[in-house]
């Protein structure tokens, strides 16, 4: 991998939804950082001009998060744009006369799959490719053929040391701070495995549908949009053995065997869902058999977690906006008996706040002995001036440090393990707005029941009831 910085950005999509909400605000923190000081040359095909693409980006910074005037105009100062059709060999003869003396450009495609093909291939026929990166955004691929098909054609063009997939849960503080608290502290060490462990669940809870994105999500759904990608990373970081360097390739390396020793989900571990409505979203079949909830089921077969069920659960329109880890442990030997006893856990929450906290059993105040249960809590909320994971990713990327980004392997291991349940029609079941999924989800649940973040409480350091 080389260490040159990228000495300009070109982002395609530039007058696109994923520039507006994400990407101006990135490029914002960026400069005010100090980390942006190259051209960044937006291309779109929307007849603009460099004008229309400045206000756009401060209309895009007023809504998402405040303009900053100094890094602002600076912003401003280093903008370019292009237009022009991903078609037209014309457009990319523009945009490496815009790159000038750049040699080394990050190409970040923020544009619909179906078009990294034709950009790709323009950006190597134009010249623009040499010496290049390409970031690319998810869905990287809609199943293992069109993944494997994806990367043959990326890797035709580009090293894999030149591509970076985002896949934003990646670039959350929370998510990698799972990988520092197992191996920073000792004490993780020796629970964390077979031996302590009884099943481990993540949930990701959204309480919102799927808003003006109907058309997207019926094709993609649950298992594809989040649960293949987003929720496997967690899982990786959570299973990962200690890498024996910090290089990136280390740390992949790690997090690749993880997926290598799970095998394909079958279709008994899987539950979907649909939500009430959903039908009716603007985009959607009216016959959609597309799941808005999935409730799953898998094992990795490694030597620290043979046995040990993991479970995952992602939806639309429930309850709560929030991601949440929780690892519960085997009940002690004890002459208590197991029903009073409740098993210990472990919690990480990564959205909305960051917590880590630890339940236990303790005694209780009054003149019987009886046992409590609460949590050693260590929380805190998101500050001002926290990175958020675009402006870490896009940071990353333009560095060269590949840590961060999905490998060709992975993203390949990652959907062999869901290619079988995509392909199955196995029935989706339909749930009420605002509940935890279809009443047959019950099935894929972990002994001592899901636990269902709960948000927009103070959690006091010795309160919260177990599950
Ligand atoms: C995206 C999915 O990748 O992640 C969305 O396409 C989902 O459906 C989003 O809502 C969640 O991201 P975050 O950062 O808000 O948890």
């Amino acid at each position: 991998m080389s260490a040159t910085h990228s000495d300009a950005l070109v982002f395609f999509g530039a007058t696109g939804d994923l520039a507006y909400k994400k990407i101006f605000p990135a490029l914002q923190a960026m400069v005010k950082r100090g980390h942006l000081n190259v051209p960044v040359i937006g291309v779109a095909k929307a007849g603009w001009n460099l004008d229309q693409l400045r206000a756009r980006s401060h209309d895009s910074l007023e809504k998402h998060g405040g303009v900053d005037s100094a890094a602002f105009e600076k912003l401003s100062s280093l903008l370019r744009y292009v237009d022009g059709d991903y078609q037209d060999p014309s457009t990319f003869n523009a945009l490496r006369k815009e790159l000038g003396n750049a040699h080394n450009p990050a190409h970040y495609l923020a544009i619909p799959p179906v078009l990294f093909e034709t950009v790709v291939e323009q950006l190597a026929k134009s010249n623009c490719a040499n010496g290049a990166r390409v970031i690319i955004e998810k869905p990287f691929g809609h199943d293992l053929a069109s993944a494997k098909e994806l990367n043959k054609v990326l890797l035709g063009i580009f090293d894999e040391s030149d591509i970076f997939r985002i896949d934003h849960y990646l670039g959350k503080t929370p998510v990698s701070n799972m990988i520092a608290f197992r191996f920073a502290n000792t004490f993780a060490e020796a629970f964390w495995n077979r031996n302590y462990i009884a099943s481990v669940q993540i949930t990701m809870a959204e309480n919102f549908g799927v808003e003006d994105r109907g058309a997207f999500y019926d094709q993609t759904g649950t298992v594809r949009d989040v649960v293949q990608n987003h929720l496997f990373q967690i899982l990786s970081n959570l299973a990962m053995e200690p890498p024996v360097r910090t290089d990136s390739e280390s740390v992949r390396d790690e997090k690749v065997k993880v997926l290598k020793a799970i095998p394909a989900i079958e279709a008994k571990n899987l539950v979907r869902g649909q939500f009430r409505g959903y039908r009716d979203v603007k985009g959607v079949a009216k016959d959609s058999q597309t799941e808005t909830f999935a409730a799953l089921q898998l094992e990795i077969n490694s030597w620290r977690w043979k046995g040990v069920p993991f479970y995952i659960r992602a939806g639309k329109c429930l309850p709560v906006t929030s991601t949440e880890v929780l690892g519960r442990f085997r009940k002690p030997p004890t002459l208590i008996p197991d029903s009073v006893l409740t098993a210990n856990h472990l919690r990480f929450r990564i959205s909305p706040d960051v917590t880590i906290a630890m339940g236990l059993m303790f005694l209780g105040q009054g003149e019987k002995l009886s046992l409590e249960t609460g949590e050693m809590v260590a929380a805190r909320a998101p500050r001002a001036g926290d990175m958020d994971a675009y402006e870490r990713l896009l940071g990353a990327a333009m560095e060269g440090d590949a840590t961060l980004f999905a490998r060709e392997d992975y993203v390949e291991e990652a959907w062999r393990i869901v290619d079988p349940i995509l392909k199955q029609g196995i029935p989706v079941h339909s749930y009420a707005p605002n509940t935890w999924g279809p009443e047959q989800a019950e099935r894929i649940t972990p002994v001592g029941g899901w636990d269902n973040p709960i948000v927009g409480q103070d959690t006091p350091s010795i309160a919260r009831q177990a599950a």
